[in-house]
């Protein structure tokens, strides 16, 4: 069959009418979506707006959390869940439930304090990022909270509605929830799986979460200091093992007398 030239590019511009219509409107259709799939996946660059928050309903809130999703989860979704209401987008868009890994020191393995996990995750999500400077200011505030963890008699907040009316407060001088649970095995006498030790925690929680938003408000008002520093004996021990020093074969900012030279141990001679 000889199709004329004139006759092909009638068929072709037919084709493409055709064509153009239909693919008009699935490409406005894509055009929809392909915003719409901005809108929801394009998420800010961190740090994202804050807004200030209340505390104590934070604590309430990390309190309740904990009976949910544990300790880091608590403290997480207590200010996450809050800036999802004042703030809204993005932190619609936060899994919480991620948090619950930090459960019992990271997966029940009593690392880290779940709680201070959950703080700082918060804490580097409203104030953290890419930008070392950013970074640096959120470590600051975290560090902060750790520090004031190590050295407080906690808990230092009393839920509205405890499952037990008195919990005991000891003094972790450590971030570890295995220190923090044993030290305060020892004060109240409770087993580190009873129901008491579990509301501790659940207490810690709320506490945490308090004091976290305390700092992150002072953030927010450009009147955030440092509160907490490390001991004079830790900083002494760091003068001669962290960065800079001579030794340098070490790094910590924390408490370094719960692990090391205990009053039994003496350093050795230097
Ligand atoms: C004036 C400097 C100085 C200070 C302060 C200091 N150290 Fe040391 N430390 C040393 C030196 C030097 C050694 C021996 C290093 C070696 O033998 O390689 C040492 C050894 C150690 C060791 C190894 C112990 C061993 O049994 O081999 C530990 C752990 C340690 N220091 C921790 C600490 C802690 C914790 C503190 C604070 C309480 C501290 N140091 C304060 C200089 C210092
Ligand atoms: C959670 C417990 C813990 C804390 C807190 C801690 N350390 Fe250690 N540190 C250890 C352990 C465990 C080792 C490994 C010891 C070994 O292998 O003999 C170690 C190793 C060291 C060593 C090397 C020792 C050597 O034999 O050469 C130094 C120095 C040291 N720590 C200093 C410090 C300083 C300074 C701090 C405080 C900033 C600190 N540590 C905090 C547990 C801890």
């Amino acid at each position: 069959m000889k199709v004329s030239r004139r006759e092909l590019l009638k068929g072709v511009g037919a084709l493409t009418v055709g064509a153009g219509l239909g693919g008009f409107s699935l490409a406005v259709a894509n055009g929809v979506m392909a915003q719409d799939e901005k809108k929801v996946q394009t998420l800010p660059d961190l740090p994202w707006p804050y807004k200030k928050l209340d505390p104590v309903l934070a604590a309430e809130d990390g309190y309740a959390g904990y009976y949910k999703g544990a300790c880091s989860y608590g403290v997480f979704e207590s200010i996450v869940g809050q800036l999802r209401k004042e703030v809204g987008f993005p932190y619609t868009m936060v899994p919480t439930t991620l948090l619950v890994v930090g459960q019992g020191g990271m997966a029940d393995t009593a690392s880290l304090c779940g709680a201070l996990t959950g703080a700082a995750s918060a804490i580097f999500l409203v104030a953290g990022g890419l930008d070392p400077k950013k970074r640096e200011v959120a470590y600051k505030i975290i560090q902060e909270v750790f520090l004031w963890y190590e050295q407080t008699a906690l808990p230092d907040y009393k839920p509205n509605k405890p499952r037990f009316e008195s919990i005991a407060k000891s003094v972790s001088n450590s971030t570890l929830c295995h220190v923090s649970i044993s030290r305060w095995c020892k004060v109240s006498k409770f087993k580190a799986f009873s129901k008491e030790r579990s509301d501790r925690c659940g207490w810690i929680t709320a506490a945490v979460a308090k004091y976290t938003v305390e700092m992150l408000n002072k953030h927010a008002d450009t009147t955030f200091k440092t509160i907490h520093t490390l001991s004079p004996e830790s900083q002494k021990c760091r003068s001669c093992h962290d960065r800079g020093s001579v030794l340098e074969n070490t790094r910590g900012i924390m408490d370094c007398g719960g692990c090391h030279f205990s009053p039994k141990k003496e350093h050795p001679k230097i």
